[in-house]
């Protein structure tokens, strides 16, 4: 499909950022549109039916708004329950990110697999599927937790990060006799912290879907003049304070409008 339509990027927070920077390497020049529903975050601790309106309200007033040519619903937590609803509601490609449990399972040597995730990721359906059909014969310790979401979202406002609360949080990988030699980082907001990740745990192999997905893209288009970098936009739902302290971040990453996308925030108050 040629297109010089813009593609939208969807996530409850920041964490799609870390898509919208793989997609950008491989494919400079496609306008990305990328939405940050502030409003309804964290979507991890919230009930299957709650992400899956407000995934399918943001992405039908995204489609109104934008004219887009794809959708990438960059949040696994939102993609494991929202893509059956939203394929059929919107008449382009939407593409979905769920934890990389296949390639973990090709790249384990112990067997022993660690999927760090959300509250919700890792119990469901969804997951215990990907588990049984690719890594029937590892181990496979699950961690859920809404703080790590929250701490990559400080990380991009410029907070630091509290080494000793990753320790924490990570030490059910590490501390098992079995220790997980690859660990999937089933939310993407957790990339945006692998290089603190990395330095707790530098044996193990981390996998994220970032990559996988930016392949997946640019196989479903083809982008004129591929190689002359183009601005993005930045929408996100609810109020603008939420937006402040990560203007720097966004600008770094290639933002140049951003704005609120009004018409989501009321309904969805309401
Ligand atoms: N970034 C999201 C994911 O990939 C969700 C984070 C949240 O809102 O809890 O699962």
């Amino acid at each position: 499909m040629a297109t010089a339509k813009p593609i939208v990027i969807f996530d409850s927070g920041v964490g799609g950022l870390s898509i919208h920077q793989e997609i950008k390497k491989c494919l400079p020049g496609l306008p990305v549109v990328y939405c940050a529903d502030f409003q309804g975050f964290p979507y991890g601790p919230k009930a299957e039916i709650d992400v899956i309106e407000r995934t399918s309200a943001c992405l039908n007033r995204l489609a109104e708004e934008y004219d887009p040519a794809l959708a990438v619903i960059a949040c696994n937590t939102a993609s494991t329950i929202s893509l059956p609803r939203v394929r059929e509601e919107l008449d382009f490609p939407v593409v979905g990110v769920v934890p990389a449990i296949k390639t973990a399972s090709e790249r384990s040597k112990n067997r022993c697999i660690g999927l760090l995730a959300t509250p919700g990721t890792i119990v469901r359906s969804y997951t215990d599927q990907l588990i049984n059909e690719f890594a029937g014969d590892c181990q496979v310790i699950r961690v859920g937790s809404s703080e790590l979401v929250i701490m990559a979202e400080q990380y991009l406002r410029g907070e630091t990060v509290n080494e000793q609360t990753l320790k924490e949080i990570l030490s059910p990988f590490l501390a098992h006799e079995n220790a997980s030699d690859t660990i999937v980082l089933g939310c993407t907001h957790f990339p945006i912290l692998s290089e603190q990740l990395r330095k707790i745990a530098p044996d193990v192999e981390w996998i994220d879907s970032g990559a996988a997905i930016a392949r997946r893209v640019s196989s479903l288009l083809s982008v004129p003049d591929s190689s002359a970098t183009v601005a993005d936009k930045f929408v996100y739902t609810g109020e603008s304070h939420h937006v402040k302290a990560l203007l720097p971040s966004l600008h770094q990453m290639g933002f140049e409008e951003i704005t609120s996308l009004q018409t989501v925030t009321k309904q969805l108050a309401t």
